[in-house]
């Protein structure tokens, strides 16, 4: 491992122990239940939706969050289900004092990277490491949409994990595009068809098209965490604006827009945007 900070790259996943489906894109070998690939395809989209988030949200740990772990000496911080480890590599470059440990279903190993960060190949919902339970710092879950089917089981996994006043960070999208403020299913017929297939297949697989509203409730009805806040900006699923920041999310997430079953084909697409839930909260 290199301490090369600053040339530290998420990078692709590991080609070793990845299965190949029909459809000619490579799989992780450890469960069915994530339905998208792990193949260097798949890297780039991750990679470049990271940086449309990062523009959305402004940071990659909300401030409060931030100044809480900046003021210890060593916090420990878990990034679930980290894809390609871009959040892991660049929060452990952010936060030089801090050990961060990035875990999927997939392999990865870039090739700088800080000394302060490792990944491990591991299902977070299988049983835990010693020396996990109780320690971690920050626990951050993004965009697990696609893998999770029950978001409350995987939230009181996550909450074993964290110390009292650690913090957990969790960004979900809500499956369902708008424009100019309306849902498109309303004012784009072609479109509304398109989402109707995307949602019997999403129904068919079990995943909940809005999983960031039921975090949110569970963590407010939860007793055990204090703080909870919870937000939904919008995103430009493409570069079609004078604002120049809602014109560089557009740009930085078009690859993943274009990924999008008939994307391309979308009806008054110019200003369509996909609502993200940006929730977090302290366990007391
Ligand atoms: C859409 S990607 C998001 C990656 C990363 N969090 C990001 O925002 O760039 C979801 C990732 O979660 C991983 N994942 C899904 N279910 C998981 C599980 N049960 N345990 C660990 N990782 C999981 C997948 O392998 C995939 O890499």
């Amino acid at each position: 491992m290199s301490t090369k900070v600053e040339s530290a790259r998420p990078t692709r996943f590991t080609a070793q122990h990845l299965r190949k489906e029909q459809d000619g894109r490579l799989y992780n070998d450890v469960q069915n239940d994530y339905a998208l690939p792990a193949d260097q395809e798949e890297a780039e989209r991750l990679n470049s939706q990271h940086k449309a988030l990062i523009i959305l949200f402004g940071s990659l740990v909300p401030e409060p969050l931030k100044s809480s772990l900046l003021s210890q000496s060593s916090p420990r911080i878990l990034d679930v289900g980290c894809g390609t480890g871009i959040w892991s590599l660049e929060v452990a470059q952010e936060l030089p004092q801090a050990r961060v440990t990035g875990v999927d279903l997939v392999s990865i190993n870039p090739p700088n990277y800080p000394s302060n960060v490792k990944f491990e190949k591991r299902d977070i919902l299988e049983d835990f490491p010693k020396g996990w339970e109780g320690s971690f710092d920050l626990v951050h879950a993004r965009y697990l949409i696609a893998g999770i089917r029950d978001f409350s089981l995987l939230l009181s996994r996550l909450t074993r994990l964290l110390k009292p006043q650690g913090h957990l960070i969790i960004i979900e999208p809500r499956a369902q595009f708008y424009t100019n403020g309306a849902d498109v299913r309303q004012v784009c017929p072609r479109t509304s068809r398109l989402i109707a297939v995307v949602q019997e297949a999403m129904d068919r697989l079990g995943i909940d098209p809005n999983p960031g509203k039921k975090v949110s409730a569970y963590l407010r009805e939860n007793t055990e965490y204090q703080d909870v806040t919870a937000q939904t900006l919008d995103m430009p699923l493409s570069p079609r604006s004078d604002d120049p920041k809602l014109f560089q999310m557009g740009l930085a997430h078009l690859p993943n827009s274009l990924s999008l079953p008939g994307f391309p084909t979308i009806d008054s697409r110019e200003k369509l945007v996909l609502p993200v839930w940006l929730i977090w909260a302290t366990r007391k």
